[in-house]
């Protein structure tokens, strides 16, 4: 609901949905941002207002306001708001102190621009405020679980230059804390939480892109608040570039917000009547904690940011080549994967890397989309026919911004590459395509669709693999040339699956998610790394949005051996799929996979579209759960065990307390490996641990493993029912959880017997 009312002689708005409101005042021709957080009504406004003060010692009084210490929804250079501003502008080199204030406020408006934004219905305010070099529209638009901000800056003067123009600010009462999820390669999203103080605290990209080091995405949890309870607001921004945001205290214990794309470097001339447009921001609030605003801002992605033709629709299973084969493969070694992917249940065959050109190795080709006939003999299509006949899907890599000067492309267009009066300096041996010029968003627009096209693909891998030369205001335009790119590609084809990918995680962005509804959340598909990867990427993104592959132990990146069951069990919570070389795999372990990935098809639809929560665990332990009208599913996660270890509770979330369910552990297999030391106590004879008859069983067959059943009511499991004992030094018993390090279970909990 968003409602127009004046009181004591200024106008007010107040935008409401079931779990915020956002009110603002116009005063003295200024926009106060008086609440943002818990639902409120029009009859608490006056209660809300601030004093407007007469200042303090030596601060600047505009009219009767001392906006230095207000909260507000705007501000601008000169108005006597010294706090870090929202907006800067210039004219021939000058900075600007325009004087703005309000004009108009408009109900229903929209605006579609050169960026993506949210779909879907939405009701929205629009707010102008005018000054002498420019005005400003600010969008307000409101959503079932979320409110997004988006700014426009209009020029009334040829030259007007834009330095900074965020996309959301607002000043909130009140100490928090604040948590960014940053990293690198291998190691995105790693969250961290500091309080917000008097010193500024920055979460921003520089690297051309939204980033692996730092998410756009971040949140502010009221000091106090936790899992399950308290305020916790969630902020992102709908753009895959570089991005800014900041939040710091102000001795009125305000603490302002912003976010918007960085004004590092950033100096973009408008012409006279020219439109800036910042990219869309979101923010979605929660009184009910950290699960709460997942809740929010999950269902405001699936609803409104991801294309529509895939909003509930259940993905498939896929097998990637990448970690399996590299660079190196046949279409006869292709073809035998996909028949042992197909045994497996897999639905998608997806050749990654390496199949056009001399792209044996990532030092050349990239740029080329002759295919490579060596490889492939019978093409594209020809391997596309023939998973077809297998009954499996396409699916296809392709890393479409890029070049590596050694490769036809280059040698054609080498000034296609971005050029700077910096050196040009290799990224992975690769440079970037100057996706500003026209003639190559041509390029690659015929020459991925034409792909797709004639081997009917259905899958899209879109990698990118290297940081950006371009700096402020040339790598905006950049992101621009990419949404034009991707959109002419995909919008005809909406039904093509879209998975974006930069090196991992590099690009994991609500931009990205607005055009392919999944992202590859990290290289790293070590299943204890990806516990932290994929619960911090769950404070802002659904579990439909982050690929998750099964591959090989030891790990290629941490050579870590973990057990399959858990590789698995990881990758539920995620877009399931496998990524690794199943010739390797032995005869167990090729049923156990089978029986994990049939097992994530019955519960598909919990697993990718549940209400995920992280629930109590252990120390050292992973608790997350989902909710589906169906079923609740528990995954429950160990890293290192103790010995001789305790009962473990079982704790269930948002059931009825007075029904009765059912309570089912997934079956899974254990290792006879990892006995092997003890065989000779039961055996007549010492085989060896490291012995050919131990190998050879362990290659062979499996033992039982963490079998649990119960029935009890829904309050019990609220408060915890006690698990069967871990391994607890002595002996296999098929009725302990006999498991190890890293070791984990899924559990199944259905109403009624
Ligand atoms: C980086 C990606 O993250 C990997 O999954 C893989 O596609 C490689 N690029 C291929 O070069």
């Amino acid at each position: 609901m968003i409602k127009a009312f004046n009181n004591k002689g200024s106008s007010f708005f107040l935008l409401k949905n079931d779990e915020l409101s956002c009110l603002l005042q116009v005063k003295n021709g200024k926009l106060l941002m008086l609440h943002l957080g818990r639902p409120i009504s029009e009859e608490d406004a006056p209660a809300l207002c601030p004093e407007t003060g007469s200042g303090w010692g030596c601060s600047v009084m505009n009219g009767e306001l001392c906006l230095d210490s207000l909260p507000l929804a705007f501000s601008s250079g000169g108005s006597g708001d010294f706090r870090e501003l929202p907006l800067e502008l210039f004219l021939k080199g000058k900075i600007l102190h325009p004087d703005f204030s309000f004009v108009k406020a408009e109900t229903g408006v929209s605006f579609r621009g050169r960026l993506p934004g949210a779909r879907g219905e939405r009701e929205s305010l629009e707010i102008t405020l005018d000054s002498q070099y420019a005005s400003v529209r600010i969008i307000f638009s409101l959503f079932e679980t979320a409110l997004t901000e988006k700014w426009l800056v209009e020029a009334k003067t040829e030259g007007l230059a834009i330095g900074k123009c965020m996309s959301l600010m607002a000043d909130l009462q009140g100490d928090f804390i604040f948590s960014s999820f940053d990293g690198g390669w291998i190691s995105e999203a790693c969250r961290h939480d500091a309080p917000v103080s008097f010193s500024k605290l920055v979460n921003e990209s520089l690297s051309g892109f939204s980033s692996n080091r730092h998410n756009p995405g971040f949140l502010l949890s009221r000091r106090g608040s936790g899992t399950d309870l308290g305020e916790v607001y969630g902020f992102n921004l709908i753009y895959s570039g570089n991005h800014y945001s900041s939040v710091q205290k102000s001795l009125q214990n305000l603490t302002r917000v912003m976010q918007g794309i960085n004004p590092s470097g950033f100096l973009l001339e408008l012409e006279n009547g020219g439109i800036f447009e910042a990219p869309e921001a979101v923010v979605a609030f929660s009184s009910k904690g950290e699960n709460g605003l997942r809740r929010c801002m999950h269902s405001f992605v699936n609803a409104h940011i991801i294309p529509q033709h895939f909003q509930g629709r259940e993905r498939p299973v896929l097998y990637n080549s990448w970690e399996g084969c590299m660079f190196s493969f046949s279409e006869r070694r292709l073809l035998t994967l996909a028949k042992k992917a197909k045994a497996l249940g897999c639905e998608l065959f997806v050749l990654d890397d390496g199949w056009f050109g001399q792209r044996n190795s990532d030092e050349a080709g990239l740029g080329d989309y002759n295919v490579n006939l060596k490889k492939l003999p019978g093409g594209l299509e020809g391997l596309s026919e023939k998973l077809g006949k297998l009954g499996l899907d396409f699916g296809l890599w392709f890393e479409p911004e890029a070049v590596n000067p050694d490769s036809e492309l280059f040698r054609a267009h080498p000034d296609w590459a971005i050029k700077t009066d910096g050196p040009s300096l290799l990224g992975r041996n690769e440079l970037l395509l100057d996706l500003r010029k026209a003639e190559v968003r041509d390029y690659i627009v015929e020459n991925v669709s034409s792909a797709i096209d004639r081997a009917g693909i259905k899958y899209v891998k879109w990698d990118m693999n290297r940081h950006s030369p371009l700096l402020g205001a040339e790598a905006h335009e950049y992101i621009l040339g990419l949404y034009e790119v991707l959109e002419r590609i995909f919008s005809p084809r909406p039904q093509v699956l879209l998975e974006s990918c930069a090196s991992g995680g590099n690009r994991f962005d609500l931009g990205m998610l607005s055009f392919g509804p999944q992202a590859w959340a990290s290289d790293n598909t070590d299943p204890i790394e990806r516990l932290e990867i994929q619960q911090g990427l769950s404070c802002l993104y659904p579990q439909s949005a982050m690929g998750a592959h099964v591959s090989a132990s030891p790990h290629l990146q941490s050579l870590r051996s973990t057990p399959l069951s858990t590789r698995a069990n990881v990758s539920f919570f995620g877009i399931f799929g496998l990524e690794l070389d199943l010739n390797h795999l032995s005869r167990a372990e090729f049923s156990e996979l089978k029986a994990a990935v049939s097992f994530y098809k019955e519960h598909r639809k919990a697993f990718q579209f549940g209400s995920l929560s992280l629930t109590e665990a252990e120390e050292g332990a992973y608790c997350w759960q989902l909710s589906s009208e169906e079923e609740t599913i528990v995954g429950l996660f160990h890293t290192l065990v103790h010995s001789a270890p305790g009962y473990e509770l079982l704790r269930v979330t948002g059931l009825e307390p007075g029904r009765l369910y059912s309570v089912e552990a997934r079956q899974q297999s254990l290792r006879i490996g990892q006995f092997s030391g003890m065989i000779k106590y039961i055996a007549p004879i010492d085989p060896g641990p490291d012995s050919l008859l131990v190998r050879e069983a362990d290659r062979l067959a499996s033992l039982p493993d963490g079998g649990f059943s119960a029935l009890c009511s829904g309050s019990a499991l609220s408060s915890g029912i006690p698990l069967n004992l871990k391994f607890p030094g002595t002996g296999y018993n098929p009725g302990f959880r006999n498991q190890g390090d890293f070791s984990s279970n899924i559990y199944i909990i259905k109403a009624g017997p």
